[in-house]
């Protein structure tokens, strides 16, 4: 078969097979509802607190103030549209590098009546703590900050931002669904008291994700039914991929901090591969801020995805920094809002490592990019004057 890499771990990654056999009996013996009292129900309801105290234990919290979910997306919805309907109205501040589930679900309430900040990020894309607290008002009902971007890797001061809300009694949420089980994380230290993560960018299934709610948080419901969650989310659980969740948090406890320093070898091997063959690219994102296994390359005067086509010929999978809408195909708005130009912004490609990618992966890698992007810029050199 063909050489095949994957580097596109921001996106999803494969489940564990450690993750797949803890989950299995769930798909098969253990069929009951978790809410049933007996003893089948009974069963599923272990695997599931399993998960719950794993996933605490893992973030140095209460079993109790875990809530499921069926992904990142709804935790951040939840995060924001509980925040802001447990007060009614208000002000929300957030930043314009967020990802879409909660910069569409902020512009949701905004256009239900909330007011909304929207704060800047500098070139690296980092926020500064103190255009937050400026832009904090007295009717300010949350404040939501990721911990990294999923396309340029970068961290965001976390730590200074929930002092500042924690000062002014405000409800912090992190989206954390790229950082939850790469990096350390201890939401007391951190100051965050609703934190939304997901299972399948850490080898656990899609469709099973979490939120970490503080106790004492004021937090309407924002999907009503059964009495599922301690009533905090209706429906019945994802058992199964609940269970795989619990799972991937644990191995990702064991593994990650051998892992990071290893990926972000990998990664330098990439840039320093590609910037010694390729002319005119750059590494988008803060030098040492950032996630261990993300390289986000702006190559100017290329479109991102005939790099992402070219590669994929070539059994490559990365992802393009620029989104396709209705034909026109639009810079990514955390480029813009890091001012990058549009000559380099329109070439951006995310390379997102993982466990199982190798030197030679990378290096295959680097040596398919420099003919792809001279033959590119050859044939069509995009926004060159
Ligand atoms: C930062 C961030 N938040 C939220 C999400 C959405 O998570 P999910 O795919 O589990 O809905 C993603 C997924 O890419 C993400 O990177």
């Amino acid at each position: 078969m063909s050489r095949r890499v994957y580097l596109d771990h921001n996106a999803s990654t494969p489940v564990h097979p450690e993750v797949l056999a803890e989950m299995l009996p769930y798909f098969g013996e253990v069929y009951g509802n978790p809410s049933s009292i007996h003893a089948f129900g009974r069963e599923a309801r272990e695997g599931m607190d399993q998960a719950r105290e794993r996933v605490a234990s893992f973030l140095n919290v209460s079993s109790q103030e875990i809530v499921f979910t069926s992904g990142g997306t709804e935790s951040d919805n939840f995060a924001l549209k509980g925040l802001a309907g447990a007060r009614g109205k208000g002000h929300i501040i957030t930043s314009q590098v967020e990802h879409h589930a909660v910069l569409r679900a902020a512009r949701a309430l905004e256009a239900q009546g909330f007011d909304l900040t929207c704060v800047g990020v500098d070139e690296f894309g980092i926020v500064d703590p103190d255009d937050v607290r400026r832009a904090i008002r007295p009717d300010t009902v949350a404040i939501s900050i990721m911990h990294a971007n999923s396309e340029v890797g970068t961290l965001q001061p976390i730590e200074a931002i929930g002092r500042i809300a924690r000062e002014r009694g405000i409800p912090f949420h992190v989206d954390a669904v790229q950082t939850l089980g790469k990096l350390p994380l201890d939401v007391n230290a951190l100051g965050i008291d609703v934190l939304s993560f997901s299972a399948h960018k850490i080898y656990g299934p899609k469709g099973a994700a979490g939120i970490f709610i503080r106790k004492g948080t004021k937090m309407v419901a924002v999907q009503h039914g059964g009495e599922h969650e301690r009533r905090r989310r209706a429906g019945t659980e994802n058992v199964a991929g609940i269970v795989g969740l619990g799972k991937a948090v644990e191995l990702r406890g064991r593994e990650m901090h051998a892992e990071a320093p290893r990926v972000a070898a990998l990664r330098d091997r990439l840039w320093e591969g590609v910037r010694a063959r390729v002319p005119e690219v750059r590494l988008s994102g803060h030098p040492t801020q950032r996630l261990p296994g993300t390289a986000s390359l702006l190559f100017r005067h290329v479109e991102s995805e005939s790099i992402v086509l070219g590669l994929d010929l070539k059994g490559i999978g990365v992802s393009a920094g620029s989104a396709c809408t209705s034909g026109n195909v639009e810079p990514s708005h955390v480029l813009v809002a890091m001012g990058v130009t549009l000559d380099w912004a329109m070439g951006a490609v995310r390379c997102s490592l993982g466990r199982s990618t190798s030197a030679e992966d990378i290096d295959y890698v680097v040596e398919c990019v420099e003919p792809l992007v001279r033959k590119l810029r050859q044939a069509m050199p995009v926004g060159a004057a």
